[in-house]
């Protein structure tokens, strides 16, 4: 077996080009097997359907399956509705993964046979500065998902304390330098800008070597810390076997250790579970040279029992 190692974000971004208008879906291939493999008709529900690219490549190798599609982000909405008007197949809904079970029951439908769940940001929100995910370009702070509600990432560093401040960055982003991180946001407050942030941080670790390393971090556990991303990811697995039937097969990519400890432990030791083998799959080294943000990602699939 493997060792696990912390996975980590990268906010180098494969879809920046005209010829790639959409996220690259990570480990497509393989997720799409896996559904095939144990799947013909029923409702295959994705989660996390960003601008649809998993959802794609999932319709079309399932032709006889409906798909409900789900995503915290309106942005990612509005893209997911224009790129499957024309399907009838497929229905989007706005709104948290937490929320599936309403919407299931709202849209009359029945328990999912499948589930997929990307977890992590798009590229598309990534390289838009405007949202304030990335390191790489000015733009406001801010970090939601859902920028209708919540504190953004600003509000949320000018208003706590330095040690909460710390204790973010270590958790979520797993930085050792995060005390010394805090402190020169603490002291360099108001932040309200991306590069302002950044700055503080590059001037703060003082040493340029592994910088990018650590702005990813820092900026990954704020994102973490604004979605409230472990606690949504918890709520969706305490209430997963509620909507999903027995036999549903269910996978998670996941970006970071943190929360693929969880999923881990879901499928291994939660009774209602089971791990399908392979335990664990990463991306092969042609897809992370394809896009660099495949890196960190790991496949985690199961079947509920
Ligand atoms: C890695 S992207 C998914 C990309 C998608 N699989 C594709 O191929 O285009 C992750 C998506 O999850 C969404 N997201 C994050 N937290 C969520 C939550 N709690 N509920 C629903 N969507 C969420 C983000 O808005 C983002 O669009």
């Amino acid at each position: 077996m493997r060792e696990e190692k912390p996975a980590e974000d990268s906010q180098e971004s494969p879809c920046n080009g005209i010829d790639k208008p959409y996220h690259v879906p990570v480990m497509a291939d393989e997720v799409a097997e896996f559904f095939a493999g144990g799947l013909n008709e029923g409702l295959l529900v994705d989660g996390t359907a960003g601008a649809g690219g998993h959802l794609e490549m999932l319709s079309r190798a399932l032709p006889r399956m409906s798909f409900l599609a789900v995503d915290r982000d309106p942005a990612a909405v509005s893209i997911l509705r224009s790129r499957f008007s024309d399907n009838p197949d497929i229905t989007v809904r706005q709104g948290s993964y937490t929320e599936i079970p309403e919407i299931i029951n709202e849209l009359g439908l029945r328990k999912a046979s499948a589930a997929l769940f990307d977890l992590g940001l798009s590229s598309i929100q990534l390289d838009d500065p405007s949202r304030g995910f990335s390191y790489r370009y000015e733009g406001p702070l801010d970090m939601r998902f859902d920028d209708s509600t919540g504190k953004t990432a600003a509000e949320l560093l000018n208003g706590i304390s330095e040690k909460e401040i710390a204790d973010i960055i270590y958790k979520y982003g797993e930085e050792g330098r995060s005390r010394r991180i805090a402190k020169a946001i603490a002291r360099n407050r108001p932040v309200n800008t991306t590069l302002e942030l950044a700055e503080i941080i590059n001037t703060s670790i003082r040493s340029r070597r592994n910088s990018f390393k650590i702005l990813s971090r820092v900026f990954q556990a704020l994102r973490i810390a604004v979605n409230g991303e472990l606690d949504q990811l918890e709520r969706l697995i305490d209430g997963l076997e509620g909507w999903t039937e027995v036999g549903a097969r269910i996978a998670f990519i996941t970006f970071h250790s943190i929360e693929d400890r969880k999923i881990k432990l879901l499928f291994r030791d939660t009774p209602g579970y089971r791990q399908h083998s392979p335990r664990w799959v990463v991306p092969g080294e042609d897809e992370v040279r394809k896009n660099s943000r495949a890196r960190s990602a790991r496949l985690r699939m199961g079947i509920r029992t």
